[in-house]
C-alpha cells in the first residue's frame, strides 16, 4: 500500500512537470525570445548551434531585448561553408563565428520590414559595422560588405525583437579563419545583381 502511494505521488509529480513543460512550449509564438524562436524553427538549427557556440544564445534569450535579428537558414550556412572551404565543425569553431553573428543583430530597434527604407544603414552589434537595406519591389535585400541576402521570411515577432529569415550569411569586413586569407569579396551577381542594377544605377 505504502509503495502504491509512493508510486502514485511519483506519477503525479512527473505529470505535473510535463504539464509545465508543455505549457512553456505552447506559449504564444510571439512571446518567445529570439533564441526560443530559432529553437522552434527547424530551418534555423545551425543558427542555434552557432549562437550557442559563440556564447550569444543567452544574449538573444532576453525577453526584453529590443533588436532586429537577421537569421540565416541552415542552407545559408552550408553555402558559407562551401564558399570558405570549411566544414560546419570548422565554422562553428572559427574566430569569425562570433563577429559574424553579431553582424546579424541590429540592437535597439525592432524593425518590421515595412519600416525599412532603401539604402538605409543599420548599425549592428559588431562595433563600427553596418548593414545596408535595399528594396527591390517587395523584396528586401540586406547587404553586408561582402555578401548580400534576401529576406525570405519577414517579421517574426520574438518578444520585443523582430526576426527576419535570410538566405545567406552576412560576413563582416574583418575576419580570418584559422589564419586563412579572407576570400575575395563576393560581388552580387546573376538575377539579383541585374535586378539591383537600376537602383544602384
Ligand atoms: C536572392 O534572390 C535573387 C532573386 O530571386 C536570387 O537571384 C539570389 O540568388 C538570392 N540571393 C541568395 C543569396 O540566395
Amino acid at each position: 500500500m505504502a509503495n502504491a502511494i509512493i508510486l502514485l505521488v511519483a506519477a503525479l509529480a512527473i505529470s505535473t512537470v510535463s504539464a509545465g513543460n508543455s505549457r512553456t512550449l505552447l506559449q504564444p509564438p510571439q512571446t518567445r525570445t529570439v533564441t526560443q524562436t530559432a529553437q522552434a524553427t527547424p530551418d534555423l538549427s545551425t543558427l542555434v548551434a552557432a549562437l550557442t557556440k559563440a556564447g550569444l544564445a543567452d544574449t538573444l534569450n532576453d525577453p526584453n531585448l529590443v533588436a532586429t535579428v537577421f537569421a540565416p537558414t541552415n542552407e545559408a550556412f552550408v553555402k558559407l561553408e562551401k564558399n570558405l572551404g570549411y566544414t560546419q565543425e570548422q565554422l562553428l569553431n572559427s574566430a569569425i563565428l562570433k563577429p559574424t553573428l553579431q553582424y546579424h543583430v541590429v540592437p535597439k530597434v525592432a524593425a518590421q520590414s515595412a519600416s525599412l527604407t532603401d539604402n538605409q544603414k543599420l548599425a549592428t552589434l559588431l562595433p563600427g559595422q553596418e548593414l545596408t537595406v535595399y528594396l527591390n519591389g517587395p523584396q528586401v535585400i540586406i547587404s553586408g560588405v561582402q555578401t548580400a541576402a534576401n529576406v525570405t521570411q519577414a517579421n517574426i515577432v520574438a518578444s520585443k525583437a523582430i526576426v527576419h529569415v535570410i538566405d545567406a550569411v552576412l560576413l563582416p569586413a574583418q575576419y580570418a579563419l584559422n589564419g586563412a586569407p579572407a576570400p575575395a569579396p563576393m560581388m552580387m551577381s546573376g538575377a539579383m545583381g541585374s535586378a539591383m542594377a537600376p537602383m544602384m544605377g
